[in-house]
């Protein structure tokens, strides 16, 4: 892989960053995409912006697919996946768990990522065939190897709120883990799954921007990555399974048990 497409997606995400984190200190300026909690900030779209003005001079001609609608499609075999600020919910409320999240796939195949936290300085990247690293140093999955001691992370949709099963889901893995977090950022929850923070991640609904670059991660930090059904995670898939590997099928078992259970609660 040459090492230009990481440098430049680790060098667009942290000016990137330096936006956000200006914005942060600015009055916000929310608007709302269609649903009552969707919310979308200035911070969202300059960062955007940013990100897609640079791609296009470094790599004219590649597609870019961004969550505020300004990549484009084009014959290209180089896609990039751009989340401009993953996280808004917290930014909105000055709680600072969010990040930029760049990656770079040829066809289906992820190249480069970089993942990065502006509050805290905090830059995750990988490559294909060269691991990942946190802040320049080497990192690894967690070697925790049962549910039952695990520390595991989810998220829930903005989007069509009612219809999400995952109440279910997490209920059940907190009562048989050490706990479920809910951070709220799917970008950061993925990197902190490749830095044996968390040892397991689970959500329904996400787009491509928001897992591209943890699913890298992830993967080159020695973890797997899959959907309930253990088939490979296709982006933009309906559910996605991170873990150490160590307790993947363990939490498989438990998520399908769970899905043939059935809602236990009606939907509204
Ligand atoms: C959201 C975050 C959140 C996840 C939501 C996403 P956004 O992305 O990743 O953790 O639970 O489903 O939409 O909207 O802040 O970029
Ligand atoms: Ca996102
Ligand atoms: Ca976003």
């Amino acid at each position: 892989m040459p090492k230009n497409y990481l440098k430049a997606a680790v060098e667009i995400a942290q000016e990137a960053g330096k936006i956000l984190v200006e914005e942060l200190s600015r009055p916000l300026d929310i608007a709302y995409k269609g649903d009552e909690v969707d919310l979308v900030t200035q911070a969202d779209k300059r960062s955007e912006q940013l990100i897609v003005s640079r791609l296009n001079q470094y790599f004219p001609g590649h597609a870019i697919a961004a969550e505020e609608g300004t990549g484009q499609e084009t014959s290209s075999e180089f896609r990039w996946h751009v989340d401009p600020l993953d996280g808004t919910t917290n930014f909105a409320h000055g709680y600072p768990c969010f990040c930029v999240s760049i990656a770079l796939a040829q066809q289906d195949t992820l190249l480069a990522a970089a993942v990065f936290n502006p509050f805290y300085n905090e830059l995750f990247t990988a490559a294909r065939g060269e691991g990942t690293t946190f802040n320049g140093k080497k990192i690894s999955v967690s070697k925790n190897a049962t549910l039952s001691s695990s520390l595991l992370c989810t998220g829930f949709p903005v989007r069509n709120r009612k219809l999400s099963p995952n109440l279910q889901y997490y209920g059940d893995f907190t009562q048989h883990s050490h706990g479920v977090r809910r951070d709220g950022s799917a970008g950061l929850d993925l990197a902190a799954v490749a830095a044996g923070r968390f040892d397991g991640f689970w959500e329904f609904g996400l787009a491509r921007w928001d897992t591209a670059a943890g699913v890298l991660l992830v993967e080159e930090a020695g973890g797997k990555v899959s959907d309930f059904a253990g088939n490979p995670y296709q982006l933009g898939g309906p559910v996605i399974l991170a873990t150490n590997g160590l307790i993947h099928e363990e939490m498989r078992a438990m998520a399908l048990e769970i899905s043939r259970r059935g809602p236990a609660l009606p939907s509204h």
